[in-house]
């Protein structure tokens, strides 16, 4: 072989150190102002679908980079789009922008010291799950992607989401919202990526492939009996003792009724309002809870076996169950693409360091992020943020009001995020 065919063959390889070395500078250089942003974002907290100064903060941000910028997509959300100089796959960063009604007690002098109304009531607004820390990540990788826009082989498409968390009633989530609006179109988007704060060594990065985090889905159980004098129980129907016979069947979903070896369930009744007085059985006992699972299949037949169970129990005794699961407006589960989280997994281990990089358990928590995973390939990860010298094991988790991001993590969130999407675009051009 001569000269020239190694140079040909080595050339990819030249090509990308060559960038890869170019995210990385570019990546310190805004690191300063990605604490400042953060900080910034986490005192001006915003509640869902209600994210006006921090959309128009992205906005900005975005059209000053040179990126087509589309606003009020769902409300508050923004996209914006910026063409690399050469052809390439189309790749999106989502971030999500809304806060939640905590009321701050961290006392940091950057805390949050906003209120505002939710389902009828004043309350404290805080950054309390970390979305200012994904906001600002984004930003800073926005601002790295156009900074070497000459050299990218694709198109970046970067997704600032509101509602993650639900508006109040919490029955519209943002994702779902943006990807009815066309998000994921014009031009078509061929991969995604998001990413999650939460407590753990600070720069750590965890991902798995597959399933990853749980659906999330509302219940509702109405059991109508018939009232009676509590002394004289069998002159009515008591919807009480049903109910509790109810609570306890769910619990046989997943132990008896679904196989256990496919993935983990979990139902759990999370209110019971029933009665006025003690010596009076009431007609009607309301119970609501939630339902998790990781699976498609899994999922809706759990629903049909809580609906079964539910129902059959109040037949036994007389009564009636009306159930309602919210599977319209719930959550599906968070499962990474496979082939894609394989291919990315190296650049998350040359981001993190082989030290700092783990294979995720599954989580029970739920995120938005798996409306964009069920239409196109998607990976999401999270970034330990917990600031160094605090016990891991009991650091406030996040929607607490004590809950932690460590400015020192924010550079590898945006190495991160910029990488994925440089190398995957070097991967599919
Ligand atoms: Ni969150």
């Amino acid at each position: 072989m001569n000269k020239c065919g190694v140079l040909i063959l080595l050339l990819p390889g030249i090509l990308f150190a060559g960038l890869s070395e170019r995210v990385d500078k570019l990546a310190d250089a805004v690191e300063d102002k990605v604490i400042e942003w953060r900080h910034d974002l986490h005192q001006h907290p915003e509640l869902s679908n209600q994210e006006f100064r921090t959309a128009a903060k992205v906005a900005n941000h975005l059209k000053s980079l040179g990126y087509e910028v589309q606003t009020e997509v769902a409300v508050t959300g923004v996209v914006g789009v910026l063409k690399g100089g050469k052809p390439g796959p189309v790749v999106a960063l989502r971030a999500d922008m809304d806060g939640l009604p905590v009321t701050e007690k961290t006392g940091l002098p950057y805390a949050s010291t906003v209120k505002a109304e939710y389902g009828g009531k004043e309350v404290g607004v805080m950054h309390a799950c970390g979305h200012d820390a994904h906001v600002a990540i984004t930003m800073g990788a926005a601002e790295v992607l156009a900074n070497m826009r000459n050299e990218l082989p694709g198109t970046v498409k970067i997704i600032f989401q509101p509602a993650e968390e639900g508006a109040w009633p919490a029955t519209v989530w943002g994702a779902q919202q943006m990807i009815q609006q066309g998000v994921l179109q014009n031009p078509q988007v061929d991969a995604i990526f998001g990413l999650h704060v939460r407590p753990g060594k600070s720069g750590a990065i965890l991902v798995k492939p597959g399933p990853f985090m749980a659906s999330s889905d509302f219940l509702r159980i109405t059991v109508t009996g018939k009232q009676t004098h509590a002394a004289i129980p069998w002159g009515g129907i008591d919807p009480i003792t049903i109910s509790a016979q109810i609570i306890l069947g769910l619990q046989t979903v997943a132990s008896r009724q679904v196989d256990i070896l496919g993935s983990p369930s979990i139902v759990s009744i999370g209110t019971v309002q029933a009665g006025e007085r003690n010596n009076i059985i009431p007609d009607q006992v309301i119970m609501t809870g939630t339902i998790r699972t990781f699976d498609h299949e899994i999922r809706s037949a759990y629903h049909e076996r809580v609906t079964r169970t539910a129902e059959k129990i109040a037949e036994s005794a007389g009564a009636t169950a009306e159930v309602y699961i919210g599977a319209d407006t719930g959550y599906s589960p968070t499962i990474n693409h496979v082939e894609l989280t394989k291919a990315m997994t190296p650049t998350l281990q040359r981001v993190a360091g082989k030290e700092n990089l783990f294979e995720s358990t599954m989580t029970t928590l739920a995120e938005d992020f798996s409306f964009f995973q069920k239409e196109i390939p998607g990976m999401f990860f999270f970034l330990g943020v917990t600031p160094p010298g605090r016990d891991l094991l009991n650091v406030a988790a996040n929607h607490s009001p004590l809950f932690l991001v460590d400015d020192a993590a924010m550079i590898t969130g945006v190495r991160a995020m910029s990488h994925l999407v440089v190398d995957y675009m070097i991967q599919n051009q």
